[in-house]
């Protein structure tokens, strides 16, 4: 780890995160019986930005929810937040909603932003820091799925930890990978801390399937960029004209899957091997998991995590979730 130029931050840790072992675990996820590929990888440069055009499209409807939500019940969160907060953002971004949440909340203490992205992440930070002087600003670049041991802020070391998660990027996680990722963040804020979660709701099966085939096909370019980007880093072999996007709502399990499907027979190789593709055998390129309000309590009351209250919008299409550590 190594500590950098901080400016006006009370913090800022590089923990020069591994963004993964990109060939390994492309040449592994192809070489399964079901070929599948993690979906961190969709997030390169252009894969970022394809997923924040996803973000204001009209058939995309969970960040301006989460957004409505937030803005409408923000003092009610507050509350139930209470004062003296130091809270921890996994994945913090823009950091555009704790922005909202810190101007809401009664004297934060602290704020942690922690995102593998460290020029976004140090843009946000720093702009964040200018507008809540009185608020301990910290910076870590690092991977929020490992554990990270936090300090306590330099000025209010009692300050009561919330972890805030939005985004409803929980959905990514198997529940049973869900459960394990709340009981670290149930570590992390001790007994009395709070967790401030985001979590796409069940809902009629033919609004997710619109959500994840947008008429502009930004999806679809979201998901093909993950070959793209083989191709170019890995000396990929991909014609992306044998191969189609494919999302739908699994009821089974709960989730919205994506694949890409092989429209014809055919061979790819990718760092010098050669993998072989029958028409119609996909690729499962991510899972979105989607929770009932009392599905989700019970989730992540399995992580000690209790007394939930829940905001919703009007049509009920997305949660935003608060819980007391026991
Ligand atoms: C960032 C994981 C919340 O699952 O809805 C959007 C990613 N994939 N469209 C989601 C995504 C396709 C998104 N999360």
């Amino acid at each position: 780890m190594t500590g950098g130029e901080r400016g006006p931050l009370a913090a800022f840790r590089d923990y020069e995160p591994e963004v993964g072992r990109f060939e390994q675990d492309v040449l592994a996820g192809l070489a399964g019986a079901a070929k599948s590929l993690p979906c961190k990888y969709f997030y390169d440069r252009r894969g970022s930005q394809l997923f924040e055009r996803i973000c204001t499209l009209d058939a995309y409807y969970p960040t301006r929810t989460e957004m409505g939500i937030l803005r409408a019940h923000v003092p009610a969160i507050a509350r139930r937040i209470g004062p003296d907060a130091h809270i921890i953002e996994y994945g913090s971004g823009s950091a555009a909603k704790a922005r909202i949440l810190l101007a809401a909340l009664e004297r934060p203490a602290a704020y942690v932003a922690i995102d593998m992205a460290r020029d976004h992440l140090l843009a946000a930070t720093t702009a964040l820091a200018r507008e809540f002087p009185e608020v301990e600003i910290a910076a870590y670049c690092a991977d929020y799925s490992a554990p990270l041991e936090i300090p306590a802020p330099r000025r209010r070391r009692l300050a009561r930890r919330v972890g805030f998660f939005p985004g409803s990027t929980i959905g990514n996680l198997t529940p049973e990978e869900a459960k394990a990722f709340l009981v670290g963040v149930r570590r992390q804020v001790g007994v009395g801390g709070g967790l401030l979660i985001g979590v796409d709701l069940k809902k009629d099966t033919r609004l997710l399937d619109l959500a994840y085939n947008d008429p502009d096909g930004v999806t679809a370019a979201f998901n093909f960029n993950i070959l793209v980007r083989i191709n170019r880093e890995l000396a990929g072999t991909f014609d992306l004209a044998r191969f189609a996007h494919y999302a739908f709502y699994s009821a089974e399990h709960g989730r919205v899957e994506m694949h890409l499907v092989s429209l014809t027979d055919q061979d790819v190789r990718v760092a010098g091997t050669r993998f072989a593709f029958r028409a119609g055998e996909t690729i499962h390129t991510e899972n979105s998991y989607k929770y009932g309000i009392d599905e989700f309590q019970a989730l992540a009351g399995t992580a000690d995590f209790v007394e939930g209250t829940v905001w919703t919008d009007e049509h009920r299409l997305f949660g935003l979730h608060h819980f007391v550590a026991a």
